[in-house]
Parts: C-alpha cells; structure tokens; sequence
C-alpha cells in the first residue's frame, strides 16, 4: 500500500537517538531538547520557542499563558482538526464557530468582525495544509479589538507569508511534530512566542507550575507537557534536512498539479497573495467525482487516501458552539469534495505516476453533471 505519508528516518536520526539512549537522558533534560528549541527558533527567526509533548498540548499551553479560560470566547474555523476546538474548550472557554474561506479552505476573515463579542478574547488562525490564512486582516481585527491571535500552525511549519515564517505573526505560534507533519518528532510540538512573560507563563503550565530556581514549589496548577530527549533527536535531524524536505514537498505538489490540472474537476486549494507554502499533505478538490468511490478504487490499487476534516458545525458535539450568523455552505463543499493523496519525501516517481494513472483513470470513467 502506498501509504498517504511516511516519517523520514535516516541513519543520522537513529545516530542521535542512540546517543539519547547511551548518554541515559531518555527524559525531558538532556543536550537535544535545547539545541533543537534553538535550532527551530533560529530557523523560525522567532524570538521566544519551547518544545512540548504535541501539537493540542502546544494549543491548550498558549491558551492558557494568555490567560484564557471561563467565560471567555475564542474564534475557531469550521474546517480544522478536532485539537483545535478541543484545546479551547479544555481549557474552559467558548469556542464559536466561523466560516471558511472557498477558496483558501481557511477561516473566512470577512465573517470575523459578526462573531466577536464582549467575551471575545482570542482567534485561533488555522494555517490548513500548510496554506496562510489572511493574517493581514485577521492581525487588522486582532488590533482593532484587542485580541490575542494564536496561529495553529501544525500543518504549516517551514510556509512563508510576506518573507516571515507563520507561527510567528500571532501572540503564540502552535506546531505540531506528529508522525505525519513536516518535520516530526513522533509526537511532539513547540510554541513560538513574541513576549517575554508570555512565554515564561508557557515554560510555567508545560512543567506543572514550578521554575527552575524553586523545585517542588508550584505557582500554577500546570501540566507535565514536556518533550523528551529522544524525541528532540528525533527532531534535531529533521530539522537539519529541511530545505531537502522542502524542494521534495514543492516537486510532489507540481507533479500532482501538473497531472490533474486540465480536468474540470481538479480545484487546488487557493494560494494566499505573497505566501511560499510548503505542501503538507498534498490535498485537492475533485468536484462532481463519487469521492468514496474513487477512494475506494485507489484502495483496491493499494493506494492510501484521506478524506478532509469533518466541519465542526456538523458533528453533534459542537453544535452548541454554531453562533446565530452562520453560513455552512463552503465547508460542506470543501469536505465533500476535498481528497488528500500520499506525500511524503521517499516517495518514489513511479509511485507518483502509479497514483496520477489511477485518479486520471477514474475521472475519464466517472464524471458526475
Ligand atoms: C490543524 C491542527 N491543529 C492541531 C493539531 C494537533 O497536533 P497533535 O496531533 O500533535 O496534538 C493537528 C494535528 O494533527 C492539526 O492538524
């Protein structure tokens, strides 16, 4: 089976893991947890970074640092990963619900302003597959209203807006290194932070309320959502092949695109004006296609396939969270339509063209009016 993505192991990655076994710093000390915090805050250019145990624990910690909890309300696009929702309401908040974008598939930033109330106290901005949301309005409504704007940036690590890395436009940057990300860690994620006690407050929950200088005296009830050392090696040697895996993820996209690109059905996620994506799981839309079917066919070719996110409004669990305004209609079409197809760096050409034969195949046979 070709699978939809594979985590990228080399000799060098098993290298810094057996010296993270052998030195016996298997825990959250050791030397691999700092060099790869400084590591992404250097390529980041960011000003603050820490690492922690996953992308939701990255969410949840920048949420709390900025103080928001009870009786707060934060801003949620319809179409993201469930972490995203789930971080706002574990930490006690509100989240509401807002549109996406047709065309960039992100948070629609015209439906902002109608969903902000005296309770508003965040947006949480979903860079989806990698692509940008609208940061330029999205920080104009964060000024105007005195938000915190905290980027989920799981899915975007390495994509550049207006020459600047995302995670690092917001008050808090949130990655993911899940086995699937761009750069991985097997589980893991950081935070990227602009000020100073924002951060401290974040190096607070992530270690249970207790600093360096007083062990065992705790200011805040926090959490243990530490990173371990083997996995900052882990992800020490993914960082070190980032601008490999950034050409190979910018040629798997183009090959995609260039197959599929003279069939009416084929619609490409949108690019954001002056965004240098990075290609994380490449995902497209194939309108008037039988999706499940086609999925289903890829599969009998031993071809993985992934549908997209289910939109929150539709599943029952966050119905309360739908404000009164609410226009359901682009991310239905996105979740209908929407197909992610294997991307991963050791993907083969003939692989490529085994899945382009496959999909071309099925859309020559199948057009639905
Ligand atoms: C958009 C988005 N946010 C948050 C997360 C959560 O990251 P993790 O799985 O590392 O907790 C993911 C991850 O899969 C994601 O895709």
């Amino acid at each position: 089976m070709i699978p939809v993505s594979k985590p990228f192991i080399n000799s060098d990655t098993i290298k810094k893991v057996n010296k993270a076994l052998k030195d016996g710093w298997i825990s959250s000390r050791g030397e691999f947890v700092n060099k790869f915090e400084q590591g992404l805050k250097k390529y980041l250019n960011a000003k603050y970074c820490t690492t922690c145990s996953n992308g939701t624990a990255a969410l949840i910690l920048g949420l709390k640092a900025l103080n928001i909890g009870k009786n707060d309300e934060v801003i949620v696009p319809d179409l993201s990963y469930a972490a995203t929702i789930n971080s706002v309401i574990n930490v006690g908040a509100k989240p509401v619900i807002c549109e996406v974008d047709k065309h960039s598939w992100c948070i629609d930033s015209k439906k902002i302003e109608e969903k902000i109330s005296k309770k508003t106290k965040a947006i949480i901005a979903v860079h989806l597959y990698g692509q940008a949301c609208d940061l330029k309005n999205i920080l104009k409504i964060c000024k105007k209203y005195k938000l915190f704007l905290i980027e989920d940036t799981a899915e975007a690590f390495g994509t550049k807006l207006d020459g600047k890395y995302l995670g690092t436009f917001g008050d808090v940057g949130c990655f993911s290194f899940f086995g699937n990300k761009t750069i991985s860690t097997g589980e893991g994620g950081c935070c990227v932070v602009k000020k100073k006690h924002v951060y401290e407050n974040i190096l607070l929950y992530k270690n249970h309320g207790m600093k360096d200088k007083k062990k065992y005296f705790h200011y805040v009830s926090g959490y243990n959502f530490r990173m371990t050392n083997i996995q900052a090696a882990i992800g020490l040697s993914q960082l070190n092949k980032m601008n490999f895996f950034k050409i190979k993820r910018k040629l798997i996209e183009q090959f995609y695109i260039k197959k599929f690109k003279n069939y009416d059905q084929f619609i490409s996620q949108k690019n954001t004006n002056n965004c240098k994506r990075i290609n994380w799981i490449f995902t497209s839309l194939f309108t008037n296609t039988n999706i499940k079917k086609l999925t289903n066919q890829l599969k009998s070719n031993g071809i993985e396939t992934r549908r997209s996110f289910y939109p929150f409004h539709s599943m029952k669990l966050y119905e309360k969270y739908i404000p009164k305004k609410f226009n359901k209609k682009n991310s239905i079409y996105i979740f209908k339509n929407a197909l992610s197809l294997p991307t991963f760096v050791e993907i083969k050409i003939k692989e490529l063209e085994i899945i382009s034969k496959s999909i071309k195949n099925f859309l020559n046979q199948n057009y639905e009016k």
